[in-house]
C-alpha cells in the first residue's frame, strides 16, 4: 500500500505541477484585485523611507480577504527597496517586525518577539537587543527592561520601526497597555519612531480598547472588502497556471469553486477547495479534476473548518455547543410547543442542558449572563444562528439553531473534551 501512496506522491504528476504554489503561506508575485489596498498600505507606511513617523494603521476585513498577504507583500517590496542603496537616502533606517499574535498573545510576548526579530538584531546596529550575549535570550526579563531595550535600539540608530501585529485580536492580555506603550515611546524618543500596523478580522477588537488606545491604533483605518466570484476566479486562475498541469483542471471547475467561495468572499476557502479537489483527483489517479472531486472537496473542507472552529473554542463554549447539539438531535421543546420541526431551540432549555452537562463534567456552570455571551460568540463564529421568537412561545425569547449536523458536532466535542464514545 505504501508503495502505491509514494507513487501517487512522486509519480507521474498528472495533476500538480508545483504544489507549493497552493500552500497557505505562499505569497504570489501579483495580488489581483488588491491594487487599491496595496497602494493604501504603501502610502501609509511608505513615508518611513523619508524618515517620517508613519501613522498607525488598523486593517479590518473578513477572513480570507487578503489582509495578511497584502501586508506581507508591501513589507517585501519595502525591503527590496531598502536593499538598493541608490534608492534611499543615506542614514535612513527602516525596519519592519511582523508577527502573528495568535502565538504572541500578550503585551509581554509582543515586546519580546519584537526585540528578538532579525530586523532589530542586524549586526550593524548599535545596542541590538541580542548583541554580545553568549546565550541570546531575553526571556524572563521584566517588561520595563524590554521597553528600555526597545527604546535604546530605536533611538541610538534613529530607526523607523514598523511593528505589524497580525490577528491583533488574539492579544488577550495587555492590549490597551501595549498600545499605550507604543505611543508613549514616540513622545520620549529623541530620535527614531515606532508605528504599528494592526490587522484583524474581528471588528470588536476596537471595543476592547479604551478611547485613547483606540484612536492611537486607528489613526488610519482600512477595510478590505470580500471578494466576489469573478475576482476569486482570477485569484484561482493565477494559482492554477503556476501550480497545476495545463489540462488538469478546466474552467468550469474553477467557476464552481469560485461560486462556492463567493458566498463568504473568502480567497483562503477558494484555494483550500482548489488544492483539496486536486488532491482527490490525484489520489484517484485521474488525469483531471472533475465535478465530483470538487463536490467531495467541499464536503471535506467544510468538515475541516467545522472541526477546527469547534476544537479551538474555550471549554465552556464547547459545552454550550454540545448541549445545543444534544437537544437538536431530538428537536427540543420549541418543536413540542409549536409543533413545527424548524430545528430551533429555546435559550432556557439550552441553559438547563448546559448546566446539566457542566455538572456531569465536574465544571461550575457560568451565569446566564456569561452564557448569553457564549451564545453571541458562537453566532459570530458561524456555528449557530439566533433569532427572536414571536410572542406566545414563553414570551419573547431567543431561538437558537445549529449551523451544522448535530451528530457531527457531538462527535467532535466529545473527542475534544474527552467525553468517551457519546
Ligand atoms: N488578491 C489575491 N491574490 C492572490 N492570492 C490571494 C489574494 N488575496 C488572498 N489571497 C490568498 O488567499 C489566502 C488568504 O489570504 P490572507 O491570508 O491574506 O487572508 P486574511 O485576510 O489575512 O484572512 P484572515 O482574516 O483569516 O487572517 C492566502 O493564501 C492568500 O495568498
Ligand atoms: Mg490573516
Amino acid at each position: 500500500m505504501i508503495d502505491e501512496l509514494l507513487k501517487n506522491e512522486l509519480g507521474d504528476r498528472k495533476i500538480f505541477k508545483d504544489k507549493t504554489i497552493l500552500s497557505p503561506h505562499y505569497v504570489p508575485s501579483e495580488l489581483p484585485h488588491r491594487d487599491k489596498e496595496i497602494k493604501g498600505v504603501t502610502q501609509i507606511i511608505g513615508p518611513a523611507l523619508r524618515n517620517e513617523k508613519t501613522s498607525n494603521l488598523f486593517i479590518y476585513g473578513g477572513p480570507g480577504t487578503g489582509k495578511t498577504c497584502v501586508v506581507k507583500y508591501v513589507i517585501r517590496k519595502i525591503q527590496e527597496f531598502l536593499n538598493k542603496p541608490e534608492m534611499v537616502d543615506e542614514g535612513i533606517l527602516v525596519k519592519v517586525a511582523y508577527m502573528n499574535c495568535k502565538i504572541r498573545n500578550s503585551k509581554y510576548q509582543v515586546l519580546l518577539k519584537t526585540l528578538e526579530d532579525d530586523a532589530l538584531n542586524d549586526e550593524k546596529l548599535m545596542d541590538a537587543p541580542l548583541k554580545g550575549r553568549s546565550e541570546p535570550s531575553l526571556k524572563g526579563m521584566d517588561p520595563a527592561d524590554l521597553y528600555d531595550r526597545l527604546f535604546r535600539v530605536v533611538e541610538k540608530n534613529n530607526m523607523n520601526l514598523i511593528i505589524a501585529l497580525d490577528e491583533i485580536d488574539m492579544v488577550k492580555k495587555g492590549l490597551n497597555d501595549l498600545m499605550y506603550i507604543l505611543t508613549r515611546i514616540n513622545d520620549e524618543l529623541g530620535a527614531g519612531h515606532v508605528s504599528v500596523v494592526g490587522i484583524s478580522n474581528d471588528r470588536r477588537v476596537k471595543n476592547r480598547l479604551d478611547p485613547r488606545s483606540k484612536s492611537t491604533l486607528c489613526e488610519e483605518e482600512m477595510i478590505f472588502p470580500h471578494y466576489n466570484a469573478v475576482q476569486l476566479r482570477t485569484i484561482l486562475n493565477q494559482r492554477v497556471e503556476e501550480g497545476f498541469q495545463p489540462t488538469a483542471i478546466d474552467d468550469s471547475m474553477i467557476r464552481k469553486i469560485a461560486a462556492f467561495a463567493a458566498q463568504d468572499g473568502d480567497a483562503r476557502y477558494a484555494l483550500k477547495l482548489l488544492k483539496k479537489a486536486g488532491e482527490i483527483a490525484q489520489n484517484e489517479n485521474k488525469n483531471a479534476v472533475d465535478m465530483e472531486d470538487v463536490e467531495y472537496a467541499r464536503n471535506l473542507v467544510e468538515k475541516d473548518i467545522m472541526t477546527e472552529s469547534i476544537t479551538l473554542l474555550p471549554e465552556h463554549q464547547q459545552i454550550v455547543i454540545y448541549s445545543i447539539a444534544s437537544l437538536a438531535v431530538d428537536g427540543g421543546m420549541y418543536k413540542r410547543l409549536s409543533g413545527r420541526g424548524t430545528g430551533d431551540l429555546l435559550t432556557g432549555e439550552v441553559y438547563e442542558a448546559y448546566e446539566a452537562n457542566c455538572k456531569a463534567l465536574n465544571r461550575n456552570p457560568r451565569t446566564m449572563r456569561q452564557f448569553s455571551e457564549y451564545l453571541n460568540e458562537l453566532e459570530m463564529s458561524g456555528l449557530i444562528a439566533m433569532r427572536l421568537s414571536g410572542k406566545g412561545i414563553r414570551g419573547t425569547t431567543r431561538l437558537i439553531r445549529l449551523g451544522y449536523p448535530p451528530n457531527e458536532i457531538k462527535r467532535i466535542v466529545s473527542k475534544s473534551l474527552g467525553l468517551g464514545s457519546d
